[in-house]
């Protein structure tokens, strides 16, 4: 096996031998820049463990973020019922009638609204509304005799610190979203005014982050899981965490557990740590949030198609490939989209036939060579690479924060594009922890499922035992 702390491992592989030497003395110091050691990852850990920390005793700009969820209780498997969700992701809003059947599985009708660049740019809180209402009217529904509002759970997938179930204040907008007049207000009263404004009878009982949302419905199938993770457009992960070890939480019970949402995004923005090439500083200091959510940037369906435009575009300006010669389309920031990333990899053909149509086809590139291709190939390798060890580091950190949980089988429920689409990204996970969670657990006891849908399912697992419990 290859040894993954040498930096010889994650250079040799990207060398192109009938390419020039000047080509290959380029990618060498591209692919030491992307090489992400056993070592430097052993440090990422601790970076994270000590930011985690000092997050969960009291809130700190350079920490994580660690909010506490005001989800105290794990599902069983058993809990029944059909609900309404609402779920905000950096791409689409879902809405959602999720039926629990009580028997650890359940079923959904959903909806999939396309979220406009108008709407996360300005009006997201009317249209959040106009889709609610279009989905309550194809499918026919109204609140139960005798109540005015059908109660809802409404995952929404950006940082909001709260501060109850069913409120919490935002903190900032990630994935391009620059919505006005939102940051630092509750985002349940701001959807809760539009659906009245649009005359939609939908009560939010509770809100929570996407990951919980994973976590829950992971756990409702797999009542061992501890961890939710979603490798998506954007980055994050919820855990169980002793309400003993959150110092920072001031509500009346101090026994039991509670999800927190870690936010892992946000790790390392006093930049200490991580190892950031000048591919990286580029896309942070061109971005809407600059200088926040440095660690995504490096690992996100977002951000890493254009961590690869950017590593491209240099290469071609050094007239190492495409003749020199860039495109319109390639010159334009994010137009290297991810999902050509994984096309881009899987590519197995001697000829590289499906690099060539993305190249050619897509991004009209002039008439490449084989070897313009082999070096787009690496390129989007060790940047894939960094991306799936850098998600491992972090996996493994909130795993190992609490190891008392480590001596039995684990479950962690998974979802976003990252996960189910860049190619082997399962598999590598699983091989990049056994290194620091041991191979004995990773092979015997850790269990990554994907939780299809789960920031929907999730949502309507945490409204019904909200529901249930106001009418008890
Ligand atoms: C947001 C998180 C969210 C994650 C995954 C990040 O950009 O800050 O709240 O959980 O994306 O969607």
């Amino acid at each position: 096996m290859a040894d993954t702390n040498d930096i010889q491992t994650f250079i040799k592989p990207y060398l192109v031998p009938e390419g020039s030497e000047e080509l290959n003395r380029s990618l060498q110091a591209m692919a030491a820049s992307f090489a992400v050691t056993d070592d430097k990852i052993s440090e990422i850990i601790k970076g994270l463990h000590k930011s985690m920390k000092t997050g969960l005793d009291h809130d700190d700009p350079d920490a994580l973020p660690m909010i506490p969820t005001y989800v105290n209780g794990r599902p069983t498997g058993k809990e029944t019922g059909t609900f309404l969700a609402l779920d905000l992701g950096g791409t689409n809003l879902r809405v959602c009638q999720v039926t629990l059947k009580g028997d650890t599985t359940y079923s959904l009708v959903q909806q999939k609204f396309t979220i406009t660049q108008e709407a996360k740019e300005s009006r997201l809180w009317d249209f959040i509304a106009e889709c609610v209402g279009v989905f309550l009217e194809e499918h026919d529904l109204r609140p139960a005799p005798g109540k005015r509002t059908i109660p809802c759970g409404y995952t929404f997938s950006f940082p909001i610190y709260q501060t109850g179930i069913a409120s919490g204040n935002l903190s900032m907008w990630n994935k391009s979203f620059t919505v006005p007049n939102s940051v630092g207000r509750d985002v349940v009263n701001l959807t809760q005014s539009a659906f009245q404004r649009h005359h939609v009878p939908v009560e939010v009982v509770a809100v929570l982050n996407d990951t919980v949302g994973t976590l829950m419905t992971s756990g409702y199938s797999h009542p061992d899981t501890q961890m939710g993770i979603i490798f998506g457009t954007g980055t994050n992960a919820a855990y169980w965490e002793n309400l003993e070890n959150i110092g920072k939480w001031t509500g009346p019970d101090r026994k039991g557990e509670m999800v927190v949402n870690l936010e892992w995004g946000a790790f390392d923005n006093a930049t200490e740590v991580l190892p950031y090439t000048a591919h990286d500083n580029k896309l942070n200091r061109k971005s809407s949030n600059h200088g926040l959510q440095v660690f995504e940037k490096m690992i996100s369906g977002l951000f890493l198609g254009e961590v690869a435009r950017n590593a491209i575009l240099s290469l071609v300006d050094q007239r190492l490939i495409f003749a020199g010669r860039s495109s319109e389309i390639l010159n334009k920031s994010y137009t290297f989209d991810t999902a050509y990333m994984s096309e881009i990899v899987a590519d197995a053909s001697p000829d590289l036939a499906n690099v060539k149509v993305v190249l050619e086809g897509t991004l009209d590139i002039p008439p490449t060579t084989l070897i313009d291709r082999k070096v787009v190939q690496h390129v989007c390798n060790m940047i894939g690479t960094r991306g799936v060890r850098l998600s491992a580091a972090a996996m493994s950190a909130v795993l190992l924060a609490r190891p008392e949980l480590l001596t039995s089988t684990v479950s962690v429920g998974i979802d976003g594009s990252m996960y189910q689409f860049y190619p082997n990204f399962e598999r590598n996970l699983y091989s990049v922890s056994r290194v620091f969670l041991g191979e004995d657990f990773v092979d015997n006891r850790l269990k990554l499922h994907l939780a299809k849908d789960g920031s929907g399912v999730g949502a309507a697992i945490v409204a019904m035992t909200v529901d249930r419990d106001r009418n008890r």
